[in-house]
């Protein structure tokens, strides 16, 4: 490692909240690039840790298990383990997967929070909110059901009308109710601990300024959210699951610490840190490690992440660590975009998704992290297909990378007896094909380096395809009895690619990789995974990450040894049928299918109740019956009919906006109400004296409000 680069990395990926399963969008955002950037930094031998962990905290847990009529532990125990072996499943090289259920990470964000308050960094501010009189709770917004303000919707949630889409607060709804028990909240007075953002904006413009070669889908949201201004925002809530606010910080505050926790998107960052404290300890048995990591200059920190959590990443994170001081601030934050499926809408909640642990009971992980590798949302948000994926297996991994090893290996197990067949006098062929070969992890490591994943993807795969075209067009089959030595440099060339692809590809398909390495017979490459968690099951056959093992950029020159003995050939990937796949799709149709169902827009509402009034206003209002004399349709208005009615007092002539409704014939002869006492109003040139009562039903149809009565009697 050159004196310029850091001594260590330490890579985060966000914190899955553990209140469903892991489906492949999330695997495509901070999961699978994640990943594949530790397996290459550390093929290049640099000192990596992974950490990751379940996020458990936060309203979407307790509301799941409410719903469920389990306890919010209950909930992150069960989906803790499901997401953790799915990530196993799907080969995630962590360091270590902590949760922050656990003992240590309470520990650790209290401990943090005590720091910042002892340093002043937060605010105490006393503001009322809604509180459940009957469950004894502060409600959090998405806790508040009531009446939209704006489209009548009886069922909006504290913080967005589900119906018109728009941003609530809670204090706005009608009708408040609390969604545990039903019961109308009060507002109460609370105090809560912000941390005043707007001080660190100044900094932190400064601070990003720097950050230029950050992806500028991430500069984009962070600007904006700095030109904006930042704002102080509360880091507790009063909520009955979460980190508790320390008793002592809350007791010199004066503030009862009863009921407030660490807001979550305090304490799930800090996750990161508890869990590479517990990673010191339990893995490496050196409580105080993690701070070489966490507490040194000299670390580059790269925190993997989807698009929604940059604010989160780019500001808060970096405000709260500065603010507590000590601690290394991220170097970069490459976020990626979204990954949904082609032509349908994704929707976790509604179980329209291709779930990890469903894949992977079907398919080999390779293929699913093949195909996310070329698809991966890097720079704007991509489509997942089951039909691309399996062009992804058959056309790529079986045909060109699969199909090249295999026929160099069958070839050199038939005709060479099974040894590496020595080079001699290469031609230009064999030349280019070995120079081509010593160029790939120079130029592939560049993509890496830069987070650009899916054109590394498809660079190493470009390399496979280039050492399929050089087996085709050097005819090994010919010059076996024409050229015996041009023959066996094919085939010798052939098997050196095929070992530099078994390192080349290893952050991409890992398992396949030692599968080829133990079809060569190569030993000594450097783990691309910690040694604990090298390969579940694994028939793995790396080493650990020691200066003598091979790593990446020894894959840029031959590695097989003329004359050594090579294993037996096995199949790499097996093709994925149309059958298999229209099922699939099938499949992913019948969920959206069923989503579709479960949640058709509700019926449209029911208008919002107006306030009410007093009596004497009603009064006021004149309203008689009358008799349609004459209807006809106002020339040039789409909207307005003329009529003349008979109120036995006098006759008038009242405009009615409601040509799209009744035609003029059905109003000649009919009974109606109308308001006899409003100011006169002109309509397109003519005036009406009075409006007709009409019921408008929840389609927006409109009919006429009928009388038995005589023409002119009060209506009341
Ligand atoms: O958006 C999410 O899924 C969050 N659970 C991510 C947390 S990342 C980190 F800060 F812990
Ligand atoms: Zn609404």
């Amino acid at each position: 490692m050159s004196s310029s680069e850091p001594s260590r990395i330490l890579v985060t990926s966000a914190l899955p909240y553990a209140n469903g399963p892991l489906h492949i969008g999330h695997l495509a955002g901070a999961y699978l690039p994640a990943d594949m950037y530790c397996r290459f930094q550390r093929l290049m031998g640099r000192d990596v840790v992974y950490i990751c962990g379940s996020d458990e905290h936060g309203v979407p847990i307790m509301l799941r298990a409410r719903a469920e009529g389990n306890t919010p532990q209950d909930i992150v125990d069960r989906y803790h383990e499901q997401i953790h072996d799915a990530f196993r499943a799907f080969r995630m090289s962590f360091d270590f997967y902590g949760r922050t259920s656990s003992p240590i990470h309470r520990e650790t964000s209290q401990e943090f929070f005590r720091t910042m308050a002892s340093d002043s960094a937060f605010v105490l501010r006393k503001d009322t909110q809604l509180f459940d009189p009957e469950a004894k709770l502060f409600l959090a917004d998405r806790f508040i059901r009531g009446t939209c303000p704006h489209c009548g919707y009886v069922d909006a949630y504290g913080d967005q009308c589900e119906q018109c889409g728009r941003s609530l607060t809670p204090k706005e709804l009608h009708n408040p109710r609390s969604a545990i028990t039903d019961s109308t909240p009060e507002l109460r007075e609370t105090t809560h601990w912000y941390l005043p953002l707007d001080s660190e904006q100044k900094w932190l413009e400064g601070w990003l300024d720097e950050k230029s070669n950050w992806k500028s889908n991430v500069l984009g949201q962070v600007r904006s959210w700095l030109n904006d201004g930042l704002a102080a925002r509360s880091m507790t809530r009063d909520q009955p699951w979460g980190v508790p606010v320390p008793e002592d910080v809350a007791e010199h505050a004066g503030v009862d610490a009863e009921g407030k926790v660490l807001y979550v998107w305090f304490d799930a960052p800090i996750g990161y840190i508890s869990a590479t404290r517990q990673w010191a300890q339990e893995c490496k048995g050196a409580p105080d490690l993690w701070k070489t990591y966490w507490q040194n200059d000299d670390t580059k920190l790269v925190h993997f992440i989807g698009k929604d959590n940059i604010v989160f990443h780019c500001i808060i994170f970096p405000a709260m660590l500065r603010r507590h001081g000590g601690y290394v601030l991220p170097s970069d934050v490459p976020a990626n975009e979204f990954l949904n499926l082609k032509g349908l809408k994704f929707s976790t909640s509604r179980g329209v998704a291709v779930w990890a642990h469903e894949f992977l009971e079907n398919y080999p992980a390779d293929y699913l992290r093949y195909s996310i590798a070329r698809t991966l949302p890097e720079t704007k948000d991509a489509d997942f297909s089951w039909s691309e994926l399996q062009s992804h297996v058959n056309s790529e991994l079986a045909d060109t990378f699969g199909n090249f090893v295999n026929r160099t290996l069958t070839f050199a197990l038939k005709y060479f007896e099974g040894v590496v067949p020595p080079l001699s006098e290469p031609s230009s062929l064999d030349e280019e094909m070995l120079q081509a070969l010593a160029e790939a992890p120079a130029k592939i490591a560049k993509l890496f380096e830069a987070y650009r994943f899916r054109e590394a993807t498809t660079e190493t795969m470009a390399l496979a395809r280039l050492g399929n075209k050089y087996f085709s067009d050097s005819e090994p089959w010919a010059t076996r009895t024409s050229d015996r030595q041009r023959c066996s440099n094919t085939i010798h060339v052939s098997l050196q690619l095929s070992a530099t692809l078994s390192i080349l590809f290893e952050p991409i398909v890992p398992d396949t990789c030692a599968t080829i390495r133990r079809m060569l017979h190569l030993e000594g490459v450097r783990s691309s995974a910690p040694e604990d968690n090298a390969r579940p099951g694994g028939h793995e056959q790396s080493e650990p990450a020691h200066e003598a093992a091979l790593g990446w950029l020894d894959s840029g020159r031959p590695l097989l040894e003329s004359g050594s003995a090579l294993g037996q050939a096995e199949i790499l990937f097996q093709k994925i049928d149309d059958e298999t796949i229209a099922a699939e799709m099938a499949e992913l149709k019948s969920r959206a299918e069923a989503a579709t169902e479960i949640g058709r827009e509700p019926e449209a509402p029911y208008a919002a109740l107006n306030h009410a009034i007093a009596f004497e206003d009603f009064a006021k209002l004149d309203l008689r019956v009358g008799k349609v004399l004459v209807a006809e349709k106002v020339k040039k208005s789409r909207k307005l009919l003329r009529t003349e009615i008979d109120f036995g007092f006098e006759k008038r002539q009242i405009l009615a906006g409601v040509a799209e409704h009744f035609s003029a014939e059905d109003l000649v002869g009919r009974s109606v109400v109308a308001i006899v006492n409003l100011p006169v109003r002109k309509m397109a040139g003519l005036e009406s004296q009075g409006m007709l009562l009409m019921a408008e039903d929840r389609d927006g149809k409109l009919s006429l409000i009928e009388s038995l009565g005589e023409a002119g009697a009060a209506v009341g």
